[in-house]
């Protein structure tokens, strides 16, 4: 057994050989030109001398093998290295990014996108990924709530779950260890600014924020990611509650922690610690492990060990982890399985995983206005006037976390559109510069070149670049030089089809009067075009429902659907005073969390539930007859949501536990039956013990958090 060959491998490794494991560095070119460079010579010493135990940054079969190769025959006792590398949407065929993906819904096609970058990163020589990201953030000036599962925590954990499966499948050479990240509240930095300051209750991380890492650690994750952020004033990296009591003790985790990216060494610049000793005492001493590039681990663990500051039985248990899942992947006995060239040229870009990136584009897009039922557009003849210069720019498609997707391969939509109608259908103007600025000669130019057209199809929004790990922005809205565009394009009395890009959920407010349709592309990946001309044609009828409240202005962040009643609620009828509102703009998101129209329409009718009381130990079951009454056949996202109406600890005003995504011909209408247990009637009390409380809750049902219908029941 794997316990045994661990137990006996760690009777022979030195206190410096066990501290290496606990270093990783990062690899960048390791090889080719830089073999000769004498920082990369030295990195490979140290792993020569089994001072390394996990490279990031080593990518390709050739390069993994080469330097595996070293560890393996050239070190004392040839401990094979991990590999790990970002692959969040991914490897060389890209898929949406994680946040509009998650706006599907659909959880097999996310594991199956996952378990393709997998595939394709497997066959690289990697065999570990820092994702998924399981942060819950409620703030789109964050970069990084493009990487994550949105705002509701039940939802963000069967995503992150699917995630982990897709990634770790089985744990053979077609699969690679997933790493939960950022653990643990990284979603809540203050003003949404990247590495900032956090400060959320006991009671906010138990029910909001720590859900989808547990999901994610339930479904098995190998690995967990200390965030960058502070827990009650801890950096989390040090904190023992969070690693040690909650995330080991109490979800019994077996599997490893890494750092962020020099996390460790940054306590001391938090204030938290001395020194690097210190910080390398303080991140052990609260249960965390992995040191990625702080190089404090490896420098330090063996003199704190000598002291008596760690002990022996302490630095095996945790090396022992690493050591297991490196026996686990079959890497002492295969070291090199997952560098094999051939199976990596045989593997990347295939036709049948581009053809999944597809269908995942297509299903990410979310029709947010469709006036007059201008969408689809029709088939040709048909006169495109085309706008925008993301819809001709391939990198402007791609984000920061690409890992090694080729944005020369990625499909713009001016592509996609001319699969579908034929370029000589198109007019394509720039109407802005790249960093979306304009200037009047642009702007006519635009409005000359879409004209004659029969319709305008504007690209605006956000560059891909600017979504992603340090792309915080204070204003997440409509660039002012794409409103002038749009507002000069309204002028011409044409229809306006607006196609919104962008890597957080923009301000649309500007955008809405000026557009007959709103579709929200995100940042689609290697087929965006193709998908965005899809969804346009109608060759595909969208079903995505945004995971992300849309605000109304920057000033309303953080808005969220699963917000507190406050003891002064808004009036549904607008009307009085001294109400928790603002006097400039409405209390609501702009669109609301669960969001998103089709091309045909759902009728909801005949909530009924099972009984008007439960006791505990029952379950409630809830029907709703949904229709297609419109004139398409149409997928649609049937979402429940509770509120416990008096608490020991209040309750959000609505709160997501149930969705069922069904299809229906048009015409066509069917009766879905939920389930509520105890389980989803419960919560969690500060020190994170499942509470169930007998009293009254409302149940609603919908096409989103806002529309619905309403019933209620007791439990005993
Ligand atoms: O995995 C990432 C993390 O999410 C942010 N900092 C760097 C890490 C490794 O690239």
């Amino acid at each position: 057994p794997i316990e045994e060959r661990v137990k006996d491998l760690l009777a022979k490794m030195t206190l410096e050989e066990k501290a290496g494991q606990l270093n990783q560095l990062n690899g960048g070119a390791f090889t080719g030109p830089a073999l000769n460079d004498a920082g990369q010579k030295a990195k490979m010493q140290m792993v020569r001398d089994g001072k390394v135990g996990t490279l990031l940054n080593v990518i390709g079969a050739a390069e993994t093998k080469a330097i595996q190769t070293i560890a393996v025959e050239q070190s004392r006792l040839g401990i094979p290295l991990l590999f790990g590398y970002d692959v969040i949407h991914g490897y060389k065929t890209i898929f949406p990014i994680p946040l509009a993906e998650a706006c599907s819904w659909d959880l097999s096609q996310i594991e199956k996108n996952a378990s393709i970058a997998a595939r394709e990163a497997s066959s690289a020589g990697i065999n570990w990924t820092f994702a998924p990201m399981c942060d819950i953030s409620n703030d789109p000036r964050w970069g990084r709530v493009m990487e994550g599962v949105g705002e509701d925590p039940w939802y963000g954990g069967l995503v992150s779950a699917a995630r982990v499966k897709g990634l770790q499948g089985n744990l053979d050479n077609n699969h690679i260890l997933a790493c939960v990240k950022h653990y643990a509240g990284y979603g809540a930095v203050e003003s949404g600014r990247e590495y900032n300051y956090v400060d959320v209750s006991r009671v906010a991380l138990w029910n909001k924020y720590l859900p989808p890492y547990k999901a994610a650690v339930e479904a098995g994750a190998a690995t967990v990611m200390n965030g960058f952020n502070v827990f009650e004033g801890v950096p989390v990296s040090g904190s023992k509650y969070l690693v040690t009591d909650v995330l080991k003790d109490k979800w019994g985790f077996k599997g490893f922690l890494v750092s962020d990216w020099a996390s460790f060494g940054e306590m001391v610049t938090w204030g938290y610690a001395a020194d690097g000793k210190d910080a390398a005492l303080k991140a052990f001493k609260a249960g965390s492990m992995i040191d990625m590039e702080s190089k404090i681990m490896g420098q330090f663990v063996p003199e704190l060990v000598k002291e008596g500051k760690i002990t022996m039985p302490e630095l095996d248990e945790v090396v022992g982890r690493i050591l297991y899942y490196k026996f686990k992947l079959g890497l002492f006995d295969k070291p090199y399985q997952y560098s094999d060239a051939k199976k990596e040229a045989a593997t990347l870009f295939t036709a049948a995983h581009r053809k999944e990136a597809l269908e995942a584009a297509k299903r990410s897009i979310i029709l947010l206005k469709n006036n007059n039922n201008i969408l689809p557009l029709k088939a040709s003849p048909l006169k495109i006037g085309l706008v925008g210069y993301y819809a001709a720019s391939k990198s402007d498609l791609f984000d920061f976390w690409i890992a090694q997707g080729d944005f020369k391969n990625a499909v713009t939509l001016q592509e996609g559109l001319g699969q579908v109608w034929g370029q000589s259908s198109i007019s394509f103007s720039n109407g802005y510069n790249a960093d979306a600025t304009t200037t009047d000669a642009l702007i006519g130019e635009a409005v000359k070149s879409a004209q004659s057209a029969d319709v305008i199809v504007v690209n605006i929004g956000l560059s891909g670049k600017l979504a992603g790990e340090d792309r915080s922005l204070a204003n997440p809205v409509i660039p002012q030089g794409q409103v002038e565009l749009l507002k000069a394009l309204k002028q011409t009395g044409k229809p306006i089809v607006a196609v919104v890009s962008a890597g957080r959920p923009l301000v649309l407010t500007q955008v809405e009067p000026l557009a007959d349709a709103i579709v929200y592309s995100w940042i689609l990946g290697t087929e965006g075009g193709n998908a965005m001309a899809a969804v346009l044609s109608g060759a595909y009828n969208p079903s995505a429902k945004t995971v992300i409240s849309f605000p109304y202005a920057v000033g309303q962040i953080p808005v969220y659907y699963n917000h507190f009643n406050t003891g002064r609620p808004v009036q549904t009828d607008g009307q009085g005073n001294w109400f928790s509102r603002y006097r400039d703009i409405p209390r609501e998101a702009y669109y609301p969390f669960g969001y998103g129209l089709s091309y045909t329409k759902f009728d909801y009718s005949n909530l009924q539930l099972s009984s008007p009381a439960i006791s505990k130990g029952e379950t409630l079951k809830v029907n709703v007859t949904v229709k297609n009454s419109g004139n398409f056949d149409g997928e649609e996202v049937v979402q429940l949501y509770i509120r416990d109406i008096a608490s020991s600890i209040i309750r959000p005003v609505k709160e997501l536990k149930g969705f069922q995504k069904v299809s229906l011909k048009k015409g066509e209408s069917q009766t879905l039956t939920f389930e509520l247990d105890n389980g989803k009637l419960s919560y969690f009390d500060e020190a994170g013990n499942t509470v169930l409380e007998p009293g009254k809750f409302s149940v609603f049902v919908g096409g989103n958090s806002r529309d619905v219908l309403e019933s209620s029941f007791e439990l005993k």
